[in-house]
């Protein structure tokens, strides 16, 4: 099969955002996988278990989600800061973690992660259990400059500079773990806290910096019994506008249907329904970007006398990833492995996320550590990157570049998926090539623009597309350079279940 890219045929700016994180206090995510504590026996760097923190070093996640997720419900932020023996211990039972919360790692030690591996920070706040109250003062403790009492609390636990924290989300999952709620009940809730929501600035004509984001819907449930976007944007259309920057949709790629099918163990169909289910995310998320804007024009409708006009909200994907079925019943919760089979997920998921990035903004995968779709796996002291860890490094340099509307596959090659983005400099394409067939090979020619020269190809396969890094084979499957013929067009062969990134240097115009 040919296909041909056109750097001229730009789709738009990807926002580095894409590429982001999600953490939270389930199984072994936060506890062991990435905090073990300063005493600990296990190698780290004040209290960061330093391998996991050197990976995300190298991996330089744009934006990190915590503390839920589910747990943001039931998150108390005074519990988790000031002198460790005075914290609070607390039980967490969502998702069978069933483990106590020492509260070790808490606020401070989340923002300075954060500082360390240089990514933003997203709070989501307790609006299940929590307060108004508590909400504002988890924002001013964080951000504020005046020497306020909790302003000066920040400093005496270490952190002088306000940490600058602008994405809050304002409940998780509302429609289901998160309050069952209405998209109504859930809009009257929403308006409470964002209007509450301090501003941080000084000056009265000077916009917030804060950026709020809402409750989107459950992407891949039935839309008809509740339509989650239609009823809330209705709703916010009736009455004057909160603040509300970013709209949340949560989409899990359900592998739940068959017993017999695991992380780990599956025949031919099990991997074409894996396979098959993530693609359904972009299709969601081009009906989710037309019912918001769809929202809006209700909002801005003439007659409408509104004293401030909402014209833009930008669609998030706050949690996705596999979620295989054994995972509901694993321990520590929610740990399942990663083979080829993830891997080929999250390549694609990552590619229609950049080719949609003129409409989602911000994504986070679920999640970082030992949790569901993990790019890095701890036993004890041995930590292993999964090989979801090495797509994302793959994938990094997309970060800002302009993604490229690349024609799709004919029907015959179904399985061959091409992404391609160029530099902002105009200087280099990056060409990520994935054959998502379990078996077979495909022989792919990519035209290039005249005087292209390809410089670089790694690629990501497995001998066997069941293959995962374990403690025992920890780099059995590892993105790998690959020789490449330094020819205008590149004859590149697709190895069955791999994903391979191809640099071409661009002849000066
Ligand atoms: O990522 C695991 C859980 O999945 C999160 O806590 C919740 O938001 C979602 O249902």
């Amino acid at each position: 099969m040919t296909i041909i890219i056109n750097p001229h045929q730009e789709i738009g700016s990807i926002d580095p955002k894409l590429h982001g994180q999600f953490i939270e206090f389930l199984g072994e995510c936060i506890d062991e996988g990435l905090w073990v504590g300063e005493d600990s026996a296990i190698e780290n760097e004040h209290g960061y278990r330093k391998a996991t923190l050197d990976a995300l070093r190298a991996l330089k996640p744009p934006v990190i989600r915590w503390p839920g997720g589910c747990y943001a419900d039931t998150y108390h932020w005074r519990d988790g800061i000031g002198p460790r023996e005075h914290r609070a211990t607390t039980f967490n039972e969502n998702f069978a973690t069933y483990e106590l919360d020492d509260h070790a790692f808490g606020t401070d030690e989340f923002l300075r992660l954060c500082e360390l591996i240089g990514a933003e920070p997203w709070i989501n706040i307790n609006m299940l259990s929590g307060t108004v109250a508590e909400m504002k003062d988890w924002m001013e403790y964080c951000n504020r400059e005046q020497p306020t009492d909790l302003a000066r609390e920040r400093a005496a636990n270490g952190h002088e500079a306000p940490y600058g924290v602008k994405y809050w989300g304002i409940g998780n999952e509302v429609w289901a773990g998160g309050g069952t709620m209405t998209p109504s009940t859930y809009l009257d809730e929403y308006r409470r806290f964002a209007s509450a929501m301090p501003s941080f600035t000084t000056d009265v004509f000077a916009p917030s910096p804060m950026y709020a984001i809402a409750c989107g819907p459950d992407g891949n449930k039935p839309r008809e019994r509740v339509k989650w976007t239609q009823d809330f944007f209705r709703g916010l259309a009736e009455y004057r506008q909160p603040r509300i920057n970013g709209y949340d949709l949560h989409f899990y790629n359900w592998n739940v249907d068959n017993d017999a099918d695991t992380p780990t163990e599956f025949d031919e169909a099990g991997w074409n329904k894996v396979i098959a289910g993530c693609l359904e995310l972009e299709d969601i998320l081009r009906d989710q970007w037309r019912l918001i804007n769809d929202g809006l024009a209700l909002i801005n409708e003439p007659e409408v006398a509104m004293d401030t006009k909402l014209t833009h909200v930008d669609l998030i994907i706050g949690e996705w990833g596999n979620w295989h079925k054994p995972a509901f019943y694993a321990r520590p919760a929610l740990k399942q492995q990663v083979t080829m089979r993830d891997a080929i997920t999250t390549a694609l998921t990552l590619d229609l996320l950049q080719r949609n990035c003129d409409k989602v903004t911000m994504a986070c995968n679920a999640q970082t550590i030992n949790v569901l779709n993990s790019l890095i796996l701890t036993e004890g002291d041995a930590t292993i990157l999964t090989p979801n860890y090495d797509v994302f490094m793959m994938y990094q340099q997309h970060r800002g570049a302009v993604a490229l509307d690349v024609p799709r596959a004919d029907a015959d090659d179904k399985d061959v998926y091409v992404f391609a983005s160029k530099s902002v400099d105009g200087s280099e394409l990056l060409i990520n090539l994935t054959n998502a067939h379990m078996s077979d090979e495909a022989t792919v020619t990519l035209v290039l623009p005249a005087g292209a020269r390809v410089e670089q190809m790694r690629e990501l396969a497995a001998a066997d597309p069941h293959d995962c890094n374990t403690v025992d084979q920890p780099d059995l499957v590892r993105a790998h350079d690959v020789d490449i013929d330094d020819h205008v067009v590149a004859r590149a062969s697709g190895e069955s279940n791999s994903t391979s990134e191809i640099t071409v240097r661009l002849s000066a115009a």
